[in-house]
């Protein structure tokens, strides 16, 4: 019988950022490696091809790919969203992502960890909680993180001590939320 403490969570990530080298990419790619042991996560990496939220296209025949975010969201344990500060708000892209959400229930409830990794950051910080709670999901102080001079503390190849250590209690809190969906036994 497999033991429950091995079932690692099923948890997607989502970058604000659709650039090549994104920091916000590499902090998720640091919460992998942090993570391996407790969560098994899979990067949505088509924010930039979701098309342009439109109200007229909200119907039940969405766009195939509005249809595939929703579902994987829907499907995951958790979801951690990890993002750049754009002109003190939310990168369009991921704004155009949350809103295509805001008439289901996919976010109702969901563990979310919601990291802004930016120069400054506090803005988009205050906006993407804002806007998950008003979706309602679930997440606290210990589930935020606001990484300011990010270039300088994460990169592909190294990430500063006391980053590191923030991402790893971020963790710790995050999967104490997460009850998985599938069965443990
Ligand atoms: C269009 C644009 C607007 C930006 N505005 C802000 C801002 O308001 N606040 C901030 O802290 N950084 C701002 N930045 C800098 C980004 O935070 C920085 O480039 C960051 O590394 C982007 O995240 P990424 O490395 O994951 O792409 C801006 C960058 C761009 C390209």
């Amino acid at each position: 019988m497999m033991d429950m403490e091995t079932v690692r969570k099923n948890v997607l990530a989502i970058s604000g950022s659709t650039r090549k080298k994104s920091t916000n990419t590499y902090v998720i790619e640091w919460i992998k490696q942090l993570a391996h042991d407790q969560f098994e996560i899979e990067f949505f990496s088509q924010l930039d091809s979701l098309p342009h939220f439109n109200p007229d296209l909200d119907d039940e025949n969405v766009p195939d790919l509005v249809a595939e975010l929703r579902s994987k969201i829907d499907q995951a344990d958790g979801v951690i969203i990890c993002t750049p500060e754009y002109v003190f708000s939310l990168p369009g892209a991921l704004k155009n992502a949350l809103e295509w959400t805001v008439s289901t229930t996919v976010f109702s409830d969901k563990p979310v960890a919601l990291i802004t990794a930016s120069g400054l950051g506090e803005k988009a910080s205050e906006q993407l909680s804002l806007i998950m709670s008003t979706l309602g999901a679930h997440f606290d102080q210990q589930t935020q993180l606001l990484i300011q001079s990010a270039r300088s503390k994460v990169d592909a190849d190294s990430i500063d001590p006391s980053t590191r250590q923030h991402l790893a209690e971020l963790i710790n809190a995050f999967n104490d939320k997460i009850t998985p969906k599938r069965p443990t036994f």
